[in-house]
């Protein structure tokens, strides 16, 4: 058939020629693996699928020439000449990786978001990619679950503008235009709340949080017009997103309107089974009635659909019970999504479009320059006793794991970056000053061998020093001897973090703190900078530290953008995207949490909400935290109005001044509180922030508009039945530079 002809809807003309066998295969996507038919090992089994047409999609192909050979097999293979999409996990960038999204996220920059995610759009595009596995933007408050590293952090609010500046990035205002890629909205939905923090764990919450936390970042994604979502792992109140149709079929679908692609998760369709969902064809049945459109690597759609077509399917033990007929209408209406979706990508008219062998990827140097400046605007600096920005004279011994580390700076999910793309810092040093920093290991990633065998099962190698702790440690202090300044490299492996990569107890690796109180003894100025995936807490390395920078696992070219903030190159901006826990025990913990009969009122008091054993003032850095190198000094906030009727604005204006030598970038955020309403609401919540340049000694105002619907709230007995609600009365706006240290202002609605 000729499907670069414009007359007719061709994905209708198409649904009327398929065959069921045809349409079954438009919704196996499977994994580029070994499977490389530019390789030696063919033909593998992908080859035979490609030759039978009984593939919709490929995610994994390394290369351009990859991914046009297995276009060129499909289309041999397809009666109908039914081109693949081709997908990957571009997370935080592509070859060109840049911070974590952890990290991005702690930028508060959405334009330098949306750049960072349209610079790896282009990459992508230029390999012949059409759709990447992302923004992932699972809020996740548990700094014991791995693939916080991956996300936007705790907040709503700002997780939904990530959400929005991502998909912008990657699409731009058509998916399929040069340069650009479908985004996925993944993980559908609370993948980030798993119980105790293990992954893959489900997720009990109440609807009131599915609905106020979980799913705006979804609503944000798809109102941006995110083509694609991914499904989650996890159960949501017991039942399994791969066959919640409630959830998919009702709230993204219905709710939303979205009327995109979704996919599963990998294997996920499979893992119904083990969630207790029911055998195979039962599991298939309720996958696809509940709108998962494309199933990944399992190929339970493909084994199991043909026979479900036939018979129907009736599990009453299972609760499903479909016809031959109804099965058959739900694959149509799958396929019909799968070709709808490569109609939006151009792939009906030309399946070699972005395949064209000239195709080149933007400039690498263009890529590089942004990481950097990513690198630096993702560190937060925690804390600072004026020894930061360090003179370039200043004779420094950088000590510690990362000191001159490459592969761990890429982070998780990196799946296409390269270490020898890092400069490590202890270059990024000499590169600034001008010569070669003093160095010295100084302790271990991890200390347990147990762990390191379990870093280790994939494959990857943790490096660690064989050395006994005492000689490793006796070099680092002869290094620090010799030093006017110690800058200790300490963290996470990135194997600490990510997928299937969850910790009992995120704090840092007992080595490291030995190693940490060891230097600060020595009493010299002490940097302590966290190459991280989690937020850690830190403990008594906070108060050790003369200065404190939260630099993440930055990318390509983290340790270059740490190096400019160290000495001054670039300035600080970074705020914390996610609570900083004191105490590992501490966790889940958010800042927006909701208020209890008894608050904790001091460290005495033993009826409070609090533990024995921690401190209210041990500390933790919250939410929205993070240093400029000099001060900025808030003036009184002021109301347009204190008291407003529903479809009014109020303005909410306020002076902000920095009032030293030094140019700063300041996040100006605000914060409400509904002290009065018909159920507990959260101690505060983020409505707004704007981040601001002022140069020395500047001062800006600032208007922020408030209106009454950043106060309506669900009641929600189920999903169902939820109901949002707005009440009459006072609320509290509280503003400044985090979520913590604010003003009170108060104002009324009226109605
Ligand atoms: C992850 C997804 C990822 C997929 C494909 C899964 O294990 O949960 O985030 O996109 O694999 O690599």
């Amino acid at each position: 058939m000729d499907l670069s002809s414009k007359d007719s809807d061709k994905v209708d003309t198409l649904m009327g020629l398929m065959t069921l066998t045809e349409k079954i295969g438009q919704l196996n996507l499977m994994a580029a693996g070994e499977g490389l038919l530019t390789g030696a090992r063919q033909p593998t089994s992908l080859a035979e699928r490609l030759a039978d047409g009984q593939v919709g999609a490929i995610f994994g192909t390394k290369s351009l020439a990859t991914a046009r050979a297995m276009q060129e097999r499909a289309l041999a293979g397809s009666r109908l000449g039914i081109p693949l999409f081709f997908a990957e996990d571009v997370i935080h960038g592509h070859r060109t990786v840049f911070p974590l999204n952890i990290g991005l996220a702690c930028s508060w920059d959405m334009d330098l978001i949306a750049a960072t995610s349209a610079f790896a759009a282009a990459e992508a595009a230029a390999e012949g990619l059409h759709q990447v596995y992302a923004p992932m933007i699972d809020i996740s408050r548990d700094a014991r679950w791995g693939r916080v590293a991956e996300g936007p952090g705790e907040d709503p609010l700002l997780a939904a503008r990530i959400a929005t500046a991502a998909v912008r990035g990657f699409q731009g205002n058509d998916p399929g235009g040069k340069g650009r890629v479908a985004a996925c909205l993944k993980h559908f939905v609370a993948y980030g709340a798993p119980d105790s923090g293990r992954d893959y764990d489900n997720a009990s919450l109440a609807w009131e949080d599915l609905l106020t936390i979980y799913l705006p970042p979804f609503a944000a994604g798809v109102a941006a017009g995110a083509a694609s979502v991914m499904v989650a792992f996890n159960a949501v109140n017991k039942l399994p997103m791969h066959a919640n149709a409630p959830l998919i079929e009702g709230w993204l679908r219905a709710g939303t309107g979205f009327d995109g692609l979704v996919v599963s998760d990998y294997t996920g369709v499979a893992e119904l089974t083990a969630h207790g969902l029911g055998r195979a064809p039962v599991a298939v049945a309720r996958a696809l009635h509940a709108g998962v459109d494309m199933d990944m690597v399992g190929e339970d759609y493909l084994r199991e659909l043909p026979g479900l077509a036939e018979t129907g399917v009736a599990a009453p033990d299972a609760g499903i019970a479909l016809s031959a007929v109804e099965i058959t209408a739900l694959i149509d209406r799958a396929c019909r999504r799968v070709l709808r979706f490569k109609q939006k990508l151009g792939l009906l008219e030309d399946p070699f479009r972005r395949m064209e062998r000239a195709a080149r990827p933007p400039a690498r140097a263009k890529g590089r320059a942004l990481a950097r400046k990513a690198a630096a605007r993702a560190a937060v600096l925690l804390k600072n006793d004026g020894l930061l920005p360090l003179s370039p004279k200043a004779r420094v011994a950088l000590i510690g794991p990362f000191a001159a580390d490459r592969a761990n700076m890429l982070g998780t999910w990196a799946v296409s970056g390269r270490a020898d793309d890092v400069t490590p810092l202890h270059e990024a040093v000499a590169a600034l000053t001008g010569r070669l920093p003093a160095l010295a290991w100084g302790a271990n990633i991890v200390d347990e061998s147990w762990l390191v065998e379990r870093l280790n099962v994939h494959g990857v190698t943790v490096q660690q020093d064989p050395r006994p702790e005492a000689e490793i440690l006796a070099e680092a202090l002869a290094a620090a001897a010799a030093a006017e300044v110690i800058v200790a490299a300490v963290g996470e492996a990135k194997e600490h973090a990510g997928e299937s990569s969850s910790r009992l107890s995120p704090d840092l690796p007992a080595p490291q703190q030995r190693l940490v109180a060891a230097l600060a003894q020595t009493g010299k100025p002490l940097v302590v900078v966290v190459f991280a995936g989690r937020p850690l807490a830190l403990g008594a390395v906070a108060e050790q530290a003369d200065a404190l920078l939260y630099a993440w696992h930055g990318g390509v070219a983290g340790p270059e953008g740490v190096a400019d903030l160290l000495f001054g190159a670039a300035i600080p901006s970074g705020r914390l995207a996610v609570t900083l826990p004191a105490h590992p025990g501490e966790v889940p913990s958010t800042y927006a949490a909701e208020p209890t009969g008894r608050p904790s009122p001091g460290r005495f008091a033993k009826f409070r909400t609090g533990w024995l054993d921690l401190p209210d003032d041990a500390p933790r850095f919250p939410f929205g935290f993070g240093l400029n190198f000099g001060d900025v000094l808030y003036g009184p906030p002021r109301l347009s109005r204190s008291r407003a009727r529903a479809g009014q604005t109020v303005t909410l204006q306020i002076e902000i001044t920095n009032t030293s030598a030094r140019a700063a970038i300041e996040t100006v955020q605000l914060y409400a509180s509904d002290p009065v309403a018909r159920i507990t609401r959260p101690r505060r919540w983020l409505i707004d922030f704007r981040q601001v340049p002022l140069g020395p000694g500047e001062s800006r105002v600032l208007r922020f508009r408030v209106t009454a619907d950043q106060f309506s709230y669900p009641l929600a007995p189920s999903l169902q039945d939820a109901e949002w609600v707005r009440d009459p009365g006072e609320i509290h706006l509280h503003i400044g530079a985090n979520s913590r240290d604010t003003q009170r202002t108060e104002l009324t609605w009226m109605d």
